[in-house]
């Protein structure tokens, strides 16, 4: 999965982890956007921030070090009270995250009483816990369909809003933040690649939405993958973070990636020098206070359980293709 020069330079590194790992009885989750070193080479458990959820709810292991960004290992740390989760540099946050505040959300429920607020789980543990329920990118409308609403709130992305707004009857009220990463890809870049090749090209829905229309796909990262597993293109372009196309290649080398990508410097904060320390020092810890984590906690497992059903499996296995397609249920 990673190459035999690249094996050799981080084999010490990994054998450490390796040991830490058994000695701590300590698990390692990855999301898809961490470098291959780390997603082929130390981790226990992959996937999109949905899954991490998931897995973070059914370990048993004493200490979970969270590959991924602050709202991760605070989903990990509500899912888990009495376990130590680590974030192996506490710095990396999610622009996402940072658009809201527990302030603006009680504020838009003032503005427009009754209307249950869905958060998506880029959002920190404290505007978690000023909502009702929590969903990711992949299962977005089965979340804002379970509630049984004609009318709802989405935050914090305005893209995921109008992503998610376009697959249901239900009336989407969005707030106005942006990933960093996602904003940057423009329709333009599309209709360049377009010109010069046939292909295949697939969207996060935290991209603008001129790039949505533009793709032939948009779906979370584990629709992303479940898509070219199935349709196996011979040429495709991730309009994502950076380093899911190297970690899919791996597993698709029979699949060309374009490379045109953009870097989340948060996720690019965590090594395999600080997963080692972070076991070494069992720390940096993520703590959810006392005060935010019963509510926030709520929001999410409301989430996990309102998933667990056949719509939200389709809607995770990227069953739409197009913008506006229906789920087909
Ligand atoms: P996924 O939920 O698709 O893994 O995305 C999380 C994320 O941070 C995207 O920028
Ligand atoms: Fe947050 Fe964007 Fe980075 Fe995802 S890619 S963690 S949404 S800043």
């Amino acid at each position: 999965m990673i190459s035999e020069p690249e094996r050799l330079l981080f084999e010490p590194l990994i054998r450490d982890i390796e040991r830490l790992k058994a000695a701590r009885k300590a698990i390692i989750l990855a999301h898809n956007y961490q470098t291959p070193e780390i997603f082929h080479g130390v981790a226990d458990l992959r996937g999109d921030s949905l899954a991490l959820a998931r897995e973070a709810a059914e370990t048993d292991a004493d200490v979970i070090v969270m590959c991924g960004v602050r709202f991760m290992a605070e989903t990990a740390k509500l899912l888990n009270p009495h376990r130590t989760i680590l974030l192996p540099d506490s710095r990396a946050g999610c622009s996402l995250a940072e658009s809201i505040r527990p302030q603006d959300v009680r504020e838009l429920r003032r503005r427009h009483p009754g209307v249950p607020v869905i958060c998506y789980v880029n959002t920190s543990a404290a505007v978690k816990a000023e909502c009702d329920a929590c969903c990711t990118s992949a299962n977005a409308v089965a979340v804002v369909e379970s509630l049984d609403s004609a009318r709802v709130i989405l935050v914090p992305d305005e893209h995921l809003a109008r992503y998610t707004a376009s697959r249901t009857d239900v009336e989407i009220i969005s707030w106005h933040g942006h990933c960093e990463v996602h904003e940057r890809f423009t329709a333009s870049d599309i209709t360049e690649l377009r010109a010069l090749t046939r292909a295949y090209v697939l969207a996060h829905p935290e991209c603008p939405d001129d790039v949505q229309q533009a793709a032939d796909y948009v779906g979370s990262t584990s629709g992303m993958i479940a898509e070219l597993t199935a349709r196996r293109p011979a040429s495709a372009l991730l309009l994502t973070e950076c380093s899911m196309s190297d970690n899919v290649a791996a597993v698709h080398p029979e699949i060309h990636f374009l490379r045109p990508c953009n870097l989340c410097a948060h996720m690019k904060r965590i090594t395999l020098e600080n997963i080692r320390d972070c076991l070494e020092r069992l720390a940096p810890r993520i703590e959810v206070p006392d005060e935010v984590a019963p509510k926030a906690r709520r929001a999410v497992l409301r989430m996990l359980e309102l998933t667990a059903s056949p719509r939200a499996a389709l809607a995770e296995s990227g069953a739409s293709t197009r913008p506006g397609a229906p789920l087909g249920v």
